[in-house]
């Protein structure tokens, strides 16, 4: 396996890789870009190409290769990423013997889902007790050619034709119960899931089903409208959007995703030639839906159904697509109570709508003027205070200002009045937890910092021995607070002679394996946005000088006072005066 994991590292070109899936801009040496892993607004997403690696400074602080960058972004083991790649460079798996156990649960839920899919549209189209649920897709217009793009099934009404079906298969009864097919009933029977239900595969981007939906047929039945697969190895509902495989084409040639309610307002648009549209399965987007979407395209249209386009779920919706940084519009229709009816009463008036989307902002500033229509002072306050909670989202300035010009025009009032509601009113939560750690970063941690910027820009630096000889009287190894940035910069010192970038990869492989990870984070730290000259690097040395003789001297202080203590402090002392009057010169 490790040779394989060194061929894929000689064979792929990280930047070329990463930058096939996120957009990444040269910064020095390295390249950056907004970390696709986390929701962030300043790039803190760094790739070395002359490491191979990256490594993200934001919240969720991880790193690695081609191979990892792979695992996170498509969610899999490292067995299956290293194994796409192997198919990607024609490089032989045969010889490696794949013994993951996720993997193999993984793949055998996802064919247990093959096999139940099979069942329930032979369910559909051909057997007998399929007919209701072929009267019903007839009813709601869906043809038979779209039921069988989204293979559509139907999970007949008895307690265990799909169990049997499935047993016939091979498959155990613990395996179907992590599949979430069947259940266990408190006196231990096993039984099907989904009973007398029109079923909906949902896939995965790769097409993989990853669980279903269940529609009754009953109008006035007293089980639920819709059941749906639980949570299980491979289905997660946040993760989850009905008809993405099919859209995702559709979606990056629009530019532009409309996210709907449930599986038929998805579907009945489709028919009708609406392709870039997928289903969130309910009301509410959740961030992982919305990093999904991230990688396709950057513009989002609600077409929430006429009821739910209310508050909550477009305040949820303005808040997660702010993080990531998303153009969010609403698609408004007022003759139909959700898009798939929409379609059907009128499909001129639903096109028109979907190519109308009405920026969020102000569909929020319009949905509370309808509220409050009247023309006085009340009325004003009531629409101000409605809109500030939304406005307080927006990231950018010129969006912004954008925003409270129209609203003070709308209301004819000032600028300032709507500024200072947003201002009196601290609406923004703090609920980025990166921007919570950056505070506490640069409060708590800036010793850390500045020796860690210290290095990496020492690092990156060409001319490493000039700076070298003359930063070393100044510093030593003990100046740096923490053993291995001691060592590394005594490694970095010893090996002046001998190393020049671009060759960084020779002096990294010299390194004890204790400090090789920590150069790796050491070496992107700076690409996030300090210039790398002498000068700077020049003031980092004195702020890390100055910090460790204050550390000494405090240290010192707190000794028992004694003739030897008592000159050490007095030198210190010294030193400290004197750097303080160079420092002022650098
Ligand atoms: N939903 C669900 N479980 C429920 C109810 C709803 O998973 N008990 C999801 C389904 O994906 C459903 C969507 O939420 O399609 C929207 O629900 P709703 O508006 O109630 O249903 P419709 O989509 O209008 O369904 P239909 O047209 O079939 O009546
Ligand atoms: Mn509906």
């Amino acid at each position: 396996m490790n040779n394989l994991n060194e061929e894929i590292k000689k064979k792929i070109d990280i930047i070329e890789f990463i930058g096939s899936y996120m957009t990444l801009k040269k910064a020095g040496r390295n390249f950056k870009g907004n970390c696709p892993f986390h929701q962030e607004k300043t790039p803190s997403f760094v790739v070395s190409p002359e490491r191979q690696i990256w490594h993200c400074f934001g919240s969720c602080g991880d790193g690695g290769d081609v191979i990892k960058f792979l695992m996170k972004w498509d969610n899999i083991t490292y067995l299956e990423a290293v194994k796409e790649f192997a198919e990607k460079l024609g490089l032989p798996m045969k010889e490696y013997n794949l013994q993951d156990t996720n993997v193999k649960l993984r793949e055998r839920l996802f064919s247990a889902n093959r096999h139940a899919a099979n069942f329930y549209t032979y369910m559909l189209s051909k057997s007998p007790y399929g007919e209701k649920a072929r009267e019903y897709l007839e009813k709601r217009g869906i043809r038979k050619e779209i039921a069988h793009t989204f293979e559509l099934g139907y999970a007949p009404s008895s307690w265990d034709s799909l169990l049997r079906y499935m047993e016939s298969k091979k498959f155990t009864q613990k395996e179907l119960i992590e599949a979430g097919l069947v259940l266990r009933s408190e006196r231990g029977s096993v039984y099907d899931r989904f009973r007398g239900r029109l079923m909906f595969p949902l896939k995965d981007v790769k097409e993989n089903i990853v669980g279903f939906s269940g529609r009754s047929l009953n109008p006035d039945e007293k089980t639920a409208k819709y059941v749906n697969t639980p949570e299980t190895f491979i289905y997660h509902k946040r993760e989850t959007l009905f008809g993405i495989h099919i859209a995702k084409e559709a979606v990056k040639k629009e530019k532009c995703i409309i996210l709907v309610e449930g599986e038929f307002d998805m579907i009945t648009p489709y028919q009708y030639g609406i392709e870039h549209i997928v289903a969130i399965k309910g009301s509410a987007v959740t961030r992982e839906q919305l990093m999904l979407i991230k990688r396709y395209t950057n513009r989002v249209y609600l077409a929430l159904d006429a009821d739910a386009a209310g508050e909550e779920a477009i305040k949820r919706g303005i808040e997660e697509a702010e993080h990531l940084e998303f153009e969010l519009g609403v698609i408004v229709f007022d003759f139909a109570k959700d898009p798939d009816e929409a379609v059907r009463a009128d499909l001129v008036k639903f096109k028109k709508a979907v190519s109308e989307p009405i920026p969020v902002y102000d569909y929020v500033i319009d949905f509370y003027r309808k509220k409050f229509p009247e023309d006085d002072a009340f009325s004003k306050k009531n629409i101000g205070e409605a809109v500030a909670p939304f406005f307080a989202y927006i990231n950018n300035p010129i969006v912004a200002s954008h925003y409270v010009k129209k609203l003070a025009s709308l209301l004819d009032v000032s600028e300032e009045s709507i500024r200072s509601l947003l201002r009196k009113k601290s609406y923004k939560k703090v609920s980025s937890t990166a921007n919570f750690k950056k505070i506490q970063v640069s409060q708590v941690n800036r010793e850390d910092v500045v020796q860690k910027y210290f290095l990496s820009s020492l690092l990156q630096y060409e001319a490493k021995k000039v700076l070298l000889d003359k930063l070393v009287p100044l510093l030593s190894p003990d100046d740096f607070s923490f053993p291995a940035y001691q060592k590394l910069y005594q490694q970095i010192y010893e090996k002046r002679e001998t190393f020049e970038l671009p060759d960084i990869n020779t002096f990294a492989s010299s390194l004890p394996d204790e400090l090789k990870t920590i150069f790796d984070e050491l070496y992107l730290y700076a690409s996030a946005d300090v210039e790398i000259s002498e000068k700077n690097i020049g003031q980092l040395a004195y702020e890390i000088k100055e910090r460790a003789l204050k550390r000494k001297i405090q240290a010192g202080l707190g000794q028992e006072s004694s003739q030897t203590n008592e000159d050490t402090l007095s030198r210190l002392s010294t030193e400290l005066k004197e750097l303080e009057k160079r420092a002022i010169n650098v």
